[in-house]
């Protein structure tokens, strides 16, 4: 039997745990997938891991402890994962983000219903985000949580990546807003998420060229909108609610696919992107529901500027060639 290694970051909590599910739910005699859930928080991890040996109890489920926002953590995790699995792995799934909510955006929320309502309720401008945030690496939070704490774990596990093997990134179609070269880690502006998230796709396509040599393929899917714990630091009563009910009223009545709403058909387009045969870095792989809620993958191409993405390859190895230096 060959057993193929995934190691999810964010594996506790919504699509990490179901791409987590998915992979589980291929296991055949010939073919098993192990799963390492790599989670900050290892008491949640713990209970996502129960969740999963209970649907699938001769599955082979680890943990690890990773804070993507802390360089210290990313090293440890990345040293105990080639410690652990010296086998190699097969698949790194780039997963974990969050979103520093202040809260709702109450201009943004009028502005948006009057002016485009449908694209309104695929965008973050109802949330209100911090400003402001570095972490005790010196980097803006967000960028360091979504987009450098997975940089620099993908430098250090490169060499341990199987040929074949796959680094999937969950994007996100919210992008470029406000994204500036001065402030590439926005964190004098309100955006940081969207900035986060463009950069992941600006970056996708050059370190694919860099990983192909090694036989390894670099990737982003995009899960659409889901209902997760992504809100959960929002606390406003009901809100969750409000929002799964106009996301199903959207994807029933009016039709448009990318209202993914709950996780496991969020997790199709990473998994897809992980797992097809072919491998195009050029597209994004979107999780799409139909009216009634079947999954299915539409690939549309990644927007790509060959000058920013090169512009920020270059500050991302600066940091990373800083920290080993250090
Ligand atoms: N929900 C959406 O509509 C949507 C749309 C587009 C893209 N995405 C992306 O999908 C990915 C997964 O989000 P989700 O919707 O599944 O939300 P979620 O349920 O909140 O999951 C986010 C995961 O990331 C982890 N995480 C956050 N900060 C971390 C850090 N510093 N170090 C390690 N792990 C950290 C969380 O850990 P804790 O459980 O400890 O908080 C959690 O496991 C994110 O990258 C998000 O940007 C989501």
């Amino acid at each position: 039997m060959s057993i193929r290694l995934a190691v999810i970051t964010g594996g506790n909590s919504g699509i990490g745990l179901a791409i987590a599910r998915r992979l589980l739910s291929l296991n055949s005699d010939e073919l098993q997938f192990r799963v390492v859930l790599a989670c900050r928080n290892q008491a949640k991890g713990a209970v996502a891991r129960h969740q999963l040996l209970s649907a699938y109890p001769d599955a082979l489920v680890d943990l690890v402890e990773l804070d993507t926002s802390s360089v210290a953590s990313v090293e440890r995790a990345a040293a105990a994962v080639l410690l652990s699995y010296n086998g190699g792995i097969d698949l790194l799934f780039c997963n974990a983000g969050a979103m520093a909510i202040e809260a709702l955006d109450i201009g943004g929320i009028v502005n948006g219903l009057l002016s485009h309502p449908i694209a309104f309720f695929e965008s973050s401008e109802a949330l209100r985000q911090q400003r402001g945030l570095v972490t005790a690496d010196g980097m803006g939070e967000t960028f360091q949580t979504n987009v450098f704490g997975h940089y620099l774990l993908i430098n250090r596990l490169t060499l341990a990546m199987r040929e074949g093997g796959r680094v999937v990134w969950t994007g996100s179609a919210a992008s470029q807003l406000q994204f500036t070269h001065e402030d590439y880690q926005h964190i004098k502006g309100d955006k940081a998420y969207e900035s986060s998230k463009y950069i992941v796709d600006q970056i996708a396509i050059p370190l694919d060229q860099r990983l192909k040599e090694r036989g390894v393929r670099c990737l982003v899917a995009e899960p659409g909108n889901v209902c997760t714990n992504f809100l959960a630091g929002l606390d406003v009563p009901l809100f969750q609610y409000l929002v799964l009910g106009v996301f199903y009223f959207i994807r029933f009545v009016l039709g448009i696919a990318r209202f993914t709403i709950n996780a496991d058909t969020a997790a199709v387009g990473c998994c897809f992107a992980a797992l097809a045969e072919g491998a195009d870095s050029r597209v994004k792989y979107h999780s799409h529901a139909t009216r009634t809620g079947k999954p299915f993958v539409a690939q549309y191409p990644l927007s790509h500027n060959k000058d920013t993405s090169a512009f920020l390859v270059g500050k991302l190895d600066e940091l990373v060639e800083q920290i080993s230096s250090e």
